[in-house]
C-alpha cells in the first residue's frame, strides 16, 4: 500500500499516519514519510529522541545531492544511484519494521519555500512507490505544499481525513477536488474523533459526496500522549481502515 494523508490543520493526520505505518508494518516494510516541515511523525511512532537527532533531514542532504548528481535536481542523482538500502540508509532512520524518512524543517521564518527539498522528494517517493515490496505512508501538511507541488502525486492515492466539523468537511471536499484534479485517486474521507456513531450525520452535507471509508473513535489514550498507542479503540480501528483501504488499493490497482 502506498497512500498520502491529508486533511485540514489538526484533525489527526500524523496520528493516523503513524498509527496506519505501524498497522501495515506487521504485514511488510514501511517507509513513513513525513512531508510536513513541523516534523511530528517520528514522536508519534515513538522514535527516540537520539534516532530523531541522527535524521539528516532532506534539506541539509540537497548541497551533498547537487554534488553527486552535478546539478540541483534530485531526478539525476537517483538515475546514478538507484539502491534503495543505500537511499533509505542516508536519509532514513529505522525502527523495526519502519524507515522514517523526513523532508526538512523550515529553518528561517518567511523562508516559506521547500522547493530544491521538495524534487528530492519527489524523485524519493517515485523511487520508492515503484518497489513493490514496500509500504508507504506520507504525512502530508495542512497546508497542501505537496499537492502543489506534485509531491504526493507519485503516491497515487490520496485518503483525506476529517473531523466531524463542517469546516474540516469543507476542506476534506476542497482537497479531494484538488487531488482529483492532478489525477490523485481518493479511497475517501476518514471520519477521526468521533464521539459517536451519528458523527458522520453532521458532516454528510459538507463532504461534496466523498464517501466515508473510515471512522475512528475519539481515544483518550491517543490525545494524552504524544506517541501513538500501541492498542485500543483508536489502534483497532485503523487496523480495520488498513483492510478496507488494502481493499479498495487492490480494486483500483493503484
Ligand atoms: N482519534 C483521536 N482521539 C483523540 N485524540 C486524537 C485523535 N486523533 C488525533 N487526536 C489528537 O488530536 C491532536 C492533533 O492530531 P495530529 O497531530 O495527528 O493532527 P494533524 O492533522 O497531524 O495536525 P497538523 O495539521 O498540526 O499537522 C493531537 O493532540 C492528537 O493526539
Ligand atoms: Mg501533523
Amino acid at each position: 500500500m502506498k497512500i498520502a494523508i491529508a486533511g485540514k490543520g489538526g484533525v489527526g493526520k500524523t496520528t493516523l499516519s503513524a498509527a496506519l505505518a505501524r498497522s501495515l508494518a506487521a504485514h511488510a516494510r514501511v517507509v513513513a514519510v513525513d512531508a510536513d516541515p513541523n516534523n511530528c511523525l517520528g514522536r508519534a511512532l515513538g522514535f527516540s529522541e537520539s534516532a530523531l537527532e541522527e535524521i539528516a533531514p532532506l534539506s541539509e542532504m540537497k548541497e551533498r545531492l547537487a554534488e553527486r548528481a552535478g546539478t540541483g535536481e534530485g531526478g539525476s542523482f537517483f538515475a546514478l544511484d538507484p539502491r534503495v538500502e543505500d537511499l533509505l540508509g542516508r536519509f532514513g532512520v529505522e525502527q523495526g519494521e519502519i524507515t522514517l524518512l523526513v523532508m526538512g524543517t523550515v529553518d528561517e521564518p518567511g523562508a516559506g519555500c521547500v522547493c530544491p527539498e521538495s524534487a528530492v522528494l519527489k524523485a524519493l517517493v517515485r523511487h520508492l512507490v515503484g518497489l513493490e515490496e514496500l509500504s508507504l505512508v506520507m504525512d502530508m501538511d495542512a497546508g497542501l505544499e505537496h499537492l502543489g507541488r506534485g509531491t504526493a502525486q507519485h503516491v497515487g492515492a490520496l485518503l483525506i481525513v476529517t473531523e466531524p466539523t463542517t469546516a474540516s468537511a469543507r476542506t476534506a471536499a476542497r482537497i479531494a477536488r484538488l487531488a482529483k484534479g492532478l489525477g490523485l485517486r481518493v479511497p475517501g474521507v476518514v471520519l477521526n474523533k468521533a464521539s459517536s456513531g451519528k458523527a458522520g450525520e453532521q458532516v454528510s452535507a459538507y463532504l461534496g459526496g466523498l464517501e466515508v471509508i473510515g471512522t475512528l473513535p475519539a481515544d483518550p489514550q491517543v490525545s494524552g500522549s504524544e506517541v501513538v498507542p500501541e492498542a485500543g479503540a483508536y489502534v483497532k480501528a485503523v487496523g480495520d481502515l488498513r483492510k478496507r483501504l488494502s481493499t479498495w488499493l487492490d480494486s483500483e490497482d493503484v
